[in-house]
């Protein structure tokens, strides 16, 4: 039976690049999954967009001398050309400034507005006399209440998580005049979150396939009470309100962005020529997996669905799989201290799939993880060079060389080759269920096990050696290895779709390989093979000391 399966994944502000944090956060594990639910046959949408509203958008705009719009036009530009060459297969990635949008939102809002969850109170907001305006969520800094980092901004402490109302912050001050603010009145909407907490508590309670850090956070979360949220800035760049006398206010940036998930969904359906498209991945069974890092967790397990809850009809998140963070050479990513790899600097040097590899089978699943150039090379050499692409290699020269590039005829099937084949076929339900289970190291281990028994499996059949005395003998175990590469190159497709591709075209495949099915096709013996190139590059061992360089970790 075909699932139909929302992939949605955490909108990037568009105030900055993409770096291997956002990626191995977020875009990396969604692009497998979906990938993964393609070629099973399964029917899946792929949706983000950049956030372009709010304040980390205007505080860029203001450093830059730009308007805010220029600055999230060139950053989602940006964030178009380093999706392409990581390979993330968006089936639709906008913006939360199309028009599309600021109507979904809108409709979203007076939904909930009529339905009462939502009311007007007036609060007390930081006011910079300095600058004679209000400062929202990042125009003021202080220290956080929680964990007393000292860098906590007016939205949330990006040290502990925790989301913030500026009230609470110890020592606060205008970011942009250092200025401690006063509070003033202004007039606020508040969005009604204290009367989810309840069936929230329960609805989480029930999700028992959550990653149970996920799941414990926010039933912590939960269990310290919900307070109602404001929803409204008085800020000029963002979401006009719905309601008359509300002109200089602009809804927040985060209630209006998660409903980007559902926009967008409508503009792909919309541009499929299938306006109503969108309800086969919001309604009845379908499910939704939504693609964030930790920091992102109670806006998506607790004030989305409390959206979602009050809007009705709609479905909530199936699974919320959150990674936790990726660390670079042991230290926290900075951007200041320049503990940061863009992705498009990666891409000077090197290609996609060693750093997918990489990030894969080091994803930050279940604890922060790290990234070395150490660990990126030796993992290119030792596992895509030597494990897995020398198999491809020496088998597909060799029978092309020597087997007039045809797949062999295997003859009598000896015992050795019936277990061979026989974890070639069971791969799939292996490397499957934990990829459908959101467990992605694992299951890269897994199909990575199967490229170490064909090793073995040859070292023992050595068909190179055979080929002299007993041609039939060598022509059993390459069919055999053969049929094991064409497990290889379905397996491992998610994690390396580019190498992937190719070694479906050496082995004389047509078509694209997403279109070639989740399980084992066994090569038809007398069928042409396509001349092999080589796979994956050995990386010289000097390239850790020169990344370790250029990030200004080791002295020239
Ligand atoms: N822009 C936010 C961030 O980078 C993520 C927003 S996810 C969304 O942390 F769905 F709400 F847009
Ligand atoms: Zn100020």
């Amino acid at each position: 039976m075909t699932e139909n399966i929302l992939i949605a994944v955490a909108w990037p502000y568009a105030n900055s690049r993409l770096h291997l944090g956002h990626v191995a956060g977020a875009y990396l594990p969604a692009d497998i999954f979906a990938r993964y639910h393609r070629i099973k046959g399964n029917r899946v949408i792929m949706v983000s967009g950049s956030d372009q509203h709010g304040t980390p958008v205007t505080i860029r705009a203001e450093a830059e001398g730009k308007t805010p719009a220029e600055i999230a036009d060139r950053y989602h530009q940006l964030f178009l050309e380093d999706f392409a060459k990581l390979g993330i297969s968006w089936d639709l990635f906008t913006s939360t400034s199309t028009d599309n949008h600021k109507k979904t939102a809108q409709e979203v809002f007076l939904k909930l507005h009529q339905k009462g969850y939502i009311y007007q109170r007036s609060v007390c907001q930081p006011w910079c006399d300095k600058c004679r305006r209000f400062l929202p969520d990042r125009y003021v800094e202080g220290t956080c209440p929680i964990c007393k980092s000292t860098n906590a901004r007016g939205d949330q402490c990006e040290q502990c998580g925790k989301p913030m109302n500026a009230s609470e912050l110890l020592d606060a001050r205008c970011r942009t005049c250092g200025n401690a603010p006063e509070y003033k009145e202004s007039e606020h909407l508040f969005f009604k979150l204290s009367a989810f907490e309840k069936p929230l508590l329960d609805w989480v309670s029930t999700q028992s396939h959550w990653r149970a850090n996920v799941q414990n956070f926010t039933k912590r979360y939960l269990e310290e009470g919900l307070h109602d949220r404001a929803i409204t800035r008085d800020i000029d760049w963002g979401v006009p309100l719905p309601l008359d006398g509300y002109d200089e206010k602009r809804l927040y940036v985060w209630f209006e962005a998660v409903i980007g998930y559902l926009s967008a969904s409508k503009e792909w359906s919309e541009k499929l020529g299938k306006p109503e498209e969108w309800r086969t991945f919001w309604e009845g069974d379908a499910r939704s997996y939504y693609f964030i890092g930790k920091d992102n967790i109670p806006f998506h397990t607790i004030v989305w669905p409390a959206m979602l809850m009050g809007y009705e009809g709609l479905a909530l998140p199936y699974n919320v799989p959150a990674n936790e963070f990726l660390t670079i050479e042991s230290q926290k990513f900075s951007k200041s201290r320049n503990l940061a790899i863009w992705v498009t600097d990666y891409f000077e040097r090197y290609q996609a799939d060693p750093l997918r590899y990489l990030l894969s089978a080091n994803m930050p699943e279940t604890a922060d993880t790290d990234f070395s150039w150490r660990e990126f090379v030796r993992r290119n050499n030792d596992e895509l060079v030597s494990t897995y692409g020398n198999l491809v290699q020496r088998v597909l020269t060799f029978t092309y060389g020597r087997f007039e590039a045809e797949v062999p005829f295997p003859g009598e099937i000896d015992e050795a080759s019936q277990v061979m084949l026989g974890k070639a076929t069971a791969i799939f339900e292996v490397v499957g269920n934990l990829l459908a289970s959101c467990h992605f190291k694992e299951a890269l281990r897994a199909a990575m096990s199967l490229a170490q028994e064909a090793n073995r499996y040859l070292d023992e059949k050595a068909p190179w050696k055979a080929i002299k005395t007993d041609r039939q003998n060598s022509a059993l175990s390459l069919y055999v290895a053969i049929a094991v590469i064409t497990a290889l190159k379905t397996v491992l497709y998610p994690f390396i779709p580019f190498s992937s591709q190719k070694v479906h075209d050496y082995l004389g495949l047509q078509g694209n390989i997403e279109d070639s099915g989740w399980q084992l096709a066994l090569p038809q013996p007398g069928s042409k093979l396509k001349q092999p190139q080589v796979l994956f590059t050995k990386l010289e061992e000097a390239v850790v000391e020169e990344e370790m360089q250029r990030m200004g970790l080791i002295a020239n």
